[in-house]
């Protein structure tokens, strides 16, 4: 009966729930020690597994007393960084910063990703931007040789509101697939991001030259930024299921 207990464990979908959260939080401290040292200013980024990298952040930060000031990517990011009592501060008064660490819903074999599962990308893509160095942080589940193969919500791709139907026209039609408003959960109206915008997310068909795509879509009028990073990763931290971390 154990032995079966034990087998239902490993094969239910909780099991494998804990195993990731465990995986992001490999990923998450291994990318802050090796990334991150004394008077360095800090891009947060948003999601589940940034969560464990502030954890372990603020535990340094603590410990060894490190002088580090942080940059938000959303409210939550911000909401974070405050329960931890750091420093907080904005582009504004410091637009260069150190490192910027993120998660992400997809990285192919290029460290192309896909952002934007939390509805954060636009401002998690200008910090990654302002950053010297952009660091990524996934689970396993996250890995992936080429798009779409594990993420199958699509491309996240913010909009103003009210251009959300003719983008959506306009991307379909050049590029394929469909591009949905983002509903909220309790289905009661679109998600609003931090911005005050709503959410496309594009389900495409096929693999795509990424770079193309992504500056042809912002070029479409109403666009404000897509979930597509190209060419902004410098290293990704996978947690991985057996314990280990892969970095790409
Ligand atoms: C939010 C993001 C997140 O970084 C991405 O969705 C990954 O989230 P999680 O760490 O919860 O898997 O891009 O806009």
């Amino acid at each position: 009966r154990l032995r079966s207990f034990l087998q239902h464990v490993l094969e239910s979908r909780c099991y494998s729930t804990v195993m990731a959260e465990e995986a992001k939080k490999l990923a998450a401290y291994a990318a802050v020690d090796n990334h991150i040292q004394n008077n360095q200013v800090l891009g947060v980024g948003s999601g589940s597994t940034i969560v464990y990298a502030v954890d372990r952040l603020a535990e340094r930060v603590r410990q060894e007393k490190l002088n580090i000031v942080c940059v938000p990517t959303s409210f939550q990011a911000r909401q974070l960084i405050l329960q931890h009592g750091m420093s907080i501060s904005d582009l504004d008064r410091h637009p260069d910063l150190d490192v910027a660490i993120d998660g992400a819903d997809e990285v192919d074999d290029t460290l192309t990703l896909i952002k934007g599962g939390g509805g954060c990308l636009t401002q998690e893509k200008i910090v990654a931007g302002c950053a010297k160095r952009f660091i990524v942080i996934a689970d396993y589940r996250k890995d992936s040789k080429a798009l779409g193969q594990q993420w199958k919500k699509g491309v996240p791709v913010e909009v103003v509101p009210m251009a959300y139907v003719p983008v959506s026209r306009a991307i379909t039609r050049r590029f394929g697939g469909e591009a949905v408003l983002r509903m909220a959960v309790s289905k009661a109206g679109p998600v609003v991001t931090d911005n005050s915008n709503f959410i496309l997310d594009w389900k495409f068909e096929h693999a795509h030259n990424w770079k193309e795509v992504n500056t042809a879509i912002k070029m479409i009028p109403g666009v404000v930024e897509t979930g597509l990073f190209v060419g902004m990763a410098e290293r990704v931290y996978f947690g991985m299921e057996d314990g280990s971390v892969k970095v790409r």
